[in-house]
């Protein structure tokens, strides 16, 4: 193809894709198959990438992302960011409207909206282009997240018609709607990685990701609920928005303007019963005045405007019926109870289970079997009985108990007297405590060893793996013999424990199961004792004496090195060759989150080398060329003047080795 024809051909490509998008995305309304979609794409960016030159920041290639890293700088906004007020009750919105009348003693409107559950977003445009998306951060500043934003197809990065103002800002919410949420944490779970406790922090999550063709693959969405600039079309908030949609913005059908609080409760009514059949998540409504002009009579505070209120929805909770308890064993021999239900939907997802926590929240609840109870979900994936609708018992319904043996090994429960968990006595006996250690050890932020809980139970079962320090004498004959096991899995599996043993010595306490030593005070102990010896000689006076370590977690170290079955895994652990001392990974991390460049001559290519392991040691990024990203140069003799420059330029500080040493806490390279 000749340049202008190639030129012709991406503009003419360029031009149907926004129209389709627009099409698909903010009316809904597809014009074209999914596949003939596709294949425009595919064209215009491989047009694009023949032809560098006719590149265009807002093509609509930019939707595919690209796998630059970024780290994100920040921008100040035009007009700041406020918060809206929250109200949960009627008389509060009362109260609200009375100030309003009292304030503009004239006729004025309210148009009210939905609430979108998400993050929000302030996206700038200048002659009908989408020059900069910025999260609210502080609300007078935020990060730029440009990249990541072009990669959602609601958001339109150049402008249909001719009408837009030259400038404006655009502000709305990035949600994610169910269908993407429920497919991101499925994905996720599948990887081992833990999940979204919601669509609002998966939409956090995925605008924060480094990668912007990861954004592309998360399915998030838009909607824009403000346009501010000097030009506006109209006075008119909602006349505003209805001119947006035709620029391109997605603006919500479920927008309503009305002249009294009549028309507000009516609304909000109406979406408290109906957000259950919304694709996404909504938290209440925003009620706001709609003329422009009226609004600026009536100001703001530092924090939000006085021309609008959020109405917020109470959690979201549904009735159904109590079919069963499981009474589960963690790791830890913990019983937790586990509520099996009819299963019935709430926000979103198909709720079968709930968890009921412990003995006195089954007690409370007074729950009985075929109860019909009250299930709600607050920030956490699983759900929570929050009532029992006793009405609805039968006489001979059955309450529900606590178990007093195990489930798993027939042990009698004990108590803590302290606690209100139950556990199951029997750690060297019962099988789920043993699993379950084992499963801990392997996870990944501890030996980080590859394999799932299916292998585990399999190992188990065949008698090969009954103790963490069993993992260590697995050999390939052993393992070739079981079914579901080829060599290049056996391969794999050897490769990953023997990997395990450099893990640094802080996972290795983690990975211990200690009761109460998470990855906090674990890595603390490391600090402190260094090593396995001197940590498993520690006193429980020794322990308490450390700032981080109560007396509960004090006692269950000194009973855990007590126990001589502790002991012996340890010492087989140790001649496997597991790492038990803290090695210099441990060194606090006082570059963590800086990126540092090093330039020049420091002696000898040894020396050199050496300050660059230094950053990473002590949690910085060794880079190698000069960018806004970077914190510091650290520069020896005849440093690259290029790179002195730019730094020069962008203000970056520029350190010697001296100071450099002064910020880690050592005297010398070599210490
Ligand atoms: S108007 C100055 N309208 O709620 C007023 N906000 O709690 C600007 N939000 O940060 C906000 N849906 O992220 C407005 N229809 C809507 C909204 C909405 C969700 C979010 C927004 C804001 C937060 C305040």
């Amino acid at each position: 193809m000749k340049q202008d024809e190639a030129e012709k051909r991406i503009k003419q490509l360029r031009k149907l894709i926004n129209e389709y998008d627009y099409y698909y995305y903010v009316i809904a309304q597809p014009k074209i198959s999914d596949y003939q979609y596709d294949m425009l794409m595919k064209e215009l960016i491989e047009l694009e990438r023949q032809y560098p030159q006719f590149s265009d920041p807002n093509s609509p290639s930019a939707r595919v992302g690209n796998d630059h890293d970024q780290s994100f700088e920040q921008a100040p906004h035009d007009y700041p960011m406020l918060s809206l007020n929250n109200t949960y009750s009627p008389e509060e919105l009362l109260e609200f409207d009375q100030r309003i009348r009292k304030t503009l003693s004239e006729p004025f409107e309210y148009v009210c909206e939905l609430k979108f559950d998400g993050v929000s977003i302030n996206l700038k445009y200048k002659n009908g282009k989408l020059i900069q998306a910025v999260t609210r951060g502080d609300g007078t500043k935020g990060d730029i997240v440009t990249d990541n934003v072009k990669t959602i197809r609601a958001v339109p990065l150049v402008l249909r018609g001719d009408d837009y103002p030259e400038q404006f800002e655009a502000r709305g919410e990035i949600i994610m709607p169910h269908n993407s949420f429920h497919r991101l944490n499925e994905q996720r779970k599948e990887q081992g990685l833990s999940e979204f406790a919601n669509p609002r922090n998966a939409a956090a999550g995925s605008l924060k990701l480094q990668n912007s063709a990861e954004v592309a693959k998360r399915g998030l969405d838009n909607f824009i609920y403000y346009i501010i600039g000097d030009k506006l079309p109209s006075d008119s908030h909602f006349e505003n928005l209805q001119k947006a949609r035709q620029w391109g913005f997605r603006i919500s059908k479920h927008i309503k303007k009305v002249n009294d609080l009549r028309g507000v409760f009516d609304f909000i009514e109406y979406w408290e019963r109906e957000r259950k059949n919304l694709p996404f998540d909504i938290d209440g409504a925003v009620i706001k005045i709609d003329s422009i002009r009226q609004r600026k009579i009536l100001g703001e505070t530092a924090k939000a405007p006085r021309w609008a209120i959020a109405y917020k929805f109470k959690a979201e909770r549904v009735s159904t019926r109590l079919l069963s308890v499981d009474f589960q064993v963690g790791r830890t021999g913990v019983i937790t109870p586990v509520a099996n239900l009819e299963p019935v939907h709430l926000a979103g997802t198909i709720v079968k289970r709930a968890s009921l926590h412990n003995a006195d929240i089954i007690k409370d609840l007074d729950l009985h079997y075929n109860d019909y109870v009250y299930v709600e979900k607050g920030g956490e994936i699983i759900p929570k009985i929050v009532g029992v609708d006793k009405s609805k018992r039968k006489p001979d319904a059955r309450p529900v108990e606590f178990i007093t043996h195990c489930p798993a090994c027939g042990t009698l429960l004990v108590r803590d007297p302290d606690e209100a968990a139950h556990y199951c006595p029997n750690t060297w006996g019962c099988p789920p405590q043993i699993i379950g250690r084992i499963e801990h050890f392997v996870s990944r932020k501890a030996m980080d060893i590859l394999m799932g809980e299916a292998t585990i139970k399999q190992l188990y079962d065949a008698g090969l793996v009954k103790n963490v320090a069993d993992l260590y004498d697995l050999r390939y004959q052993d393992l070739i013999k079981l079914e579901r096991f080829a060599d290049k899995s056996v391969k794999n599996l050897l490769e990953s424990i023997e990997k395990s043993k450099q893990v640094p010595f802080q996972r290795v306490i983690f990975a211990l199961g200690i009761r109460y030593v998470g990855e906090t005070v674990a890595r603390v102990l490391a600090r402190h004792f260094k090593d396995i010896d001197h940590l498993r000689q520690a006193s429980y006076d020794q322990l308490v004496a450390i700032d981080e370590i109560g007396d509960k977690i004090a006692q269950s170290i000194v009973e855990f090195f007590a126990d001589e079955r502790n002991m012996e895994i340890i010492e087989r652990l140790k001649k496997a060759g597991v790492n038990m001392k803290a090695t210099e990974e441990t060194a606090p991390q006082v570059l963590q989150g800086m990126s540092l460049v090093v330039t020049g001559n420091f002696g000898t290519p040894e020396r050199r080398k050496k300050i660059e392991q230094l950053i990473e040691l002590y949690g910085g990024k060794k880079a190698s060329s000069v960018s806004s990203k970077i914190n510091y140069i650290i520069a020896g003799e005849k440093p690259g003047t290029s790179k002195m420059q730019k730094a020069k330029q962008l203000g970056i500080p520029i350190i010697s080795v001296q100071d450099f040493l002064k910020m880690i806490g050592r005297t010398s390279i070599d210490e």
